[in-house]
């Protein structure tokens, strides 16, 4: 077994937040290639992910899918996750502590895959690397920081909610490969964010 299968093992007995594990049907820590280039962090699992087990299966996911077309790859060559990796009951929105509890889990997942970039999907996994900034002003923007690249995007629910978001989410997608191709090029920042900006 791999260490990030292991890792995702220990994910599904986690205990941590006892409303949380209480009221899941099923704990939703990742999928994805070990090996991923990108990793997507969305926000928590909804009704379709507690049931299977697996991030973004829902009407949010299939829109996600077509976005990771839309950059020729799929889902098996990415990996998928949340910031919170149980479904919050009803759907309501991660709380602070929750999202505190599980931060672990994803800090060491991120250790494992060493993803060249983490895209953020909404404002939960968007304030942990982009803290202060709003979605409507830093998405479809980069920042280098450790050679690792992160870049904000709404959710993909967001267009579900809201048809006119449709177009920026997938405008903000297509800029993905120039962004990794231009950091791949770029002079290393150690420790100093820097702002990638399109060329
Ligand atoms: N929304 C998310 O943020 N994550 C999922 O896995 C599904 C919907």
């Amino acid at each position: 077994m791999s260490a990030l299968s292991e890792l995702c093992q220990e994910i599904r007995t986690c205990q941590r937040c006892q409303i949380l594990a209480k009221n899941r049907t099923k704990v939703v820590p990742g999928s994805g290639m070990e090996q991923a280039d990108i990793m997507f962090i969305g926000e928590a699992p909804g009704w379709h992910e507690d049931q299977q087990g697996l991030p973004f299966v829902g009407p949010a996911g299939l829109f996600l899918d077509e976005l990771i077309s839309s950059i020729n790859l799929s889902r098996d060559q990415v990996y998928i996750t949340n910031v919170v990796k149980c479904r919050p009951p009803g759907n309501r929105d991660p709380l602070p502590l929750e999202i505190q509890a599980c931060r672990s889990w994803l800090d060491r997942q991120i250790e494992l895959i060493r993803p060249k970039m983490i895209v953020t999907l909404g404002r939960y996994s968007m304030a942990m690397y982009f803290p202060g900034k709003s979605i409507g002003k830093v998405h479809g923007t980069a920042l280098k920081k450790d050679d690792v690249i992160y870049y904000a995007m709404y959710h993909p629910a967001a267009a579900l909610h809201q048809q006119s978001l449709r177009q920026t989410i997938q405008a903000d997608m297509i800029k993905i490969p120039s962004f990794l191709t231009q950091a791949e090029n770029a002079s290393e920042s150690v420790n100093q964010p820097e702002q990638l900006s399109m060329f």
